[in-house]
């Protein structure tokens, strides 16, 4: 069967084709195209994203990606042709659909004026291409910017008579280090029940227990600041550009490769000893600010200083809460995923400090650490070629703090 997956939970707006097949006992994938749309350039303006502003940039960029996405998977027939089977395709297309269901994609768009504009002259164009699920992420993430894809979803659902599916952004930042890093086509990889996944990225900071696929128990949390958006806080402060992450991250191995240090920049390592697997980086982010206050103006290497500190304190506590939760609940596969996934220093740590207490720990590539439709597809296709879910388009909605 063939998924188009549909993601707009923060500022990217992405869709993929992926071909997924039961076997006796796994599922085979297939990435057939993916394209992710990212809104950074916009929101750097602001110094982070602002959900109207996303919610408008995913109604542009939907309909021009999915045009993509088709033209890619070869799958965007022009509707216009007299060869006989692409009449037989039109016949199928929604330029013919029965009129309520034409009102049903108006109704489902009406809040969208720039996507309904775009989206029925091109759905109107095309054939109906050979795709039998649409999944799409309805929670958690910023609701308008989820609506608009969940919006669209349920139009292309309706137009192109197919079965839609909701899927949590979570689980797919779960699912998506299975995708290895060389390859297009792969299944499931073997995991030991249960398995322990760190979920860490700009809007969560998350140890989940993976009891099973499909069967999860968030054992901890952020209680405040999540550690991606600390990293681009810490970052502005610094008068760095967003998104911060990378660019602390950049500035801290300069200073880790130069042995630089401060006397006076020392932070925090907050709820390191909590017998809990929670997190808080609020306070961190404020003593990264009074001390750069403190400090008055600042030169490169106290920069360079500041983000090494910031950097260590922040993973420190990570690291020491996975294993923790390691040793007790006896885990032997380690599941990373979301964009702070990408940082080196992180990496370098989980490396050194738990590869031996694993027997594996699956990490994200970096395409599918960062927002993106290719785990969103994964995860719609577990779940549908599992136990066969679907949900009705007439009321698939955005739920903007679902948790797992
Ligand atoms: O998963 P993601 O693309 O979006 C969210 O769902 O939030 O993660 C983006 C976050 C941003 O906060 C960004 O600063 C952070 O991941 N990030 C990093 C690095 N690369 C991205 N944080 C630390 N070090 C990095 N190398
Ligand atoms: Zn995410």
């Amino acid at each position: 069967m063939r998924i188009l997956s549909v993601e707009t939970s923060c500022d990217e707006t992405a869709i993929s084709i992926i071909e997924a097949n039961k076997t006796e006992s796994n599922i085979d994938f297939t990435i057939l195209a993916n394209q992710v749309v990212s809104q950074i350039d916009i929101h750097k303006e602001f110094g982070g994203v602002f959900p109207i502003v996303a919610k408008r940039e995913h109604g542009k960029a939907l309909v021009p990606v999915l045009k993509k996405i088709l033209e890619k998977a070869e799958m965007g027939i022009q509707n216009t042709s007299t060869s006989p089977l692409l009449s037989q395709a039109r016949d199928k297309c929604s330029l013919t659909s029965p009129v309520h269901e034409r009102e049903q994609m108006h109704e489902y768009l009406s809040r969208e004026p720039e996507l309904l504009e775009q989206f029925i002259p091109y759905i109107s164009s095309i054939a109906k291409p050979d795709i039998d699920l649409i999944a799409v992420t309805t929670g958690p993430g910023l609701a308008p910017a989820l609506w608009v894809g969940v919006s669209f979803a349920r139009a292309l659902a309706v137009a192109w008579d197919i079965p839609v599916i909701g899927v949590n952004h979570m689980e797919g930042h779960i699912l998506s280090s299975i995708v290895p890093k060389d390859a297009n086509s792969f299944s499931i990889p073997e995991i030991k029940f249960p398995s322990l996944s760190l979920l860490v990225s700009g809007g969560h900071t998350e140890i989940i227990l993976v009891k099973d696929w499909m069967n999860y128990e968030k054992i901890g949390q952020t209680v405040d600041d999540a550690v991606g958006e600390a990293f681009d806080k810490c970052a502005r402060m610094l008068d760095l550009p967003y998104p911060g992450g990378p660019e602390i991250s950049r500035l801290a191995e300069i200073a880790r490769n130069e042995n630089l240090s401060d006397d006076r920049i020392k932070f925090p390592r907050p709820m390191i000893n909590t017998p809990d697997y929670n997190f808080s980086y609020s306070g961190l982010k404020t003593s990264v600010l009074y001390k750069i206050q403190e400090l008055g103006s600042l030169d490169d290497k106290t920069k360079q200083v500041v983000a090494l500190e910031f950097e260590n304190a922040a993973i420190e506590v990570l690291v020491k809460k996975v294993e923790r939760a390691i040793d007790e609940y006896h885990i032997e596969n380690l599941i990373i995923g979301g964009g702070v996934a990408n940082n080196k220093h992180l990496q370098r740590e989980i490396n050194i400090k738990l590869e031996n207490k694993v027997n594996k720990i699956f990490w994200p590539r970096l395409d599918t650490s960062t927002d993106n439709s290719i785990m969103i597809g994964l995860v719609g296709a577990l779940h549908y070629l599992s136990n066969g879910k679907t949900d009705n388009p007439e009321t698939l909605s955005a739920n903007a703090n679902w948790e797992l």
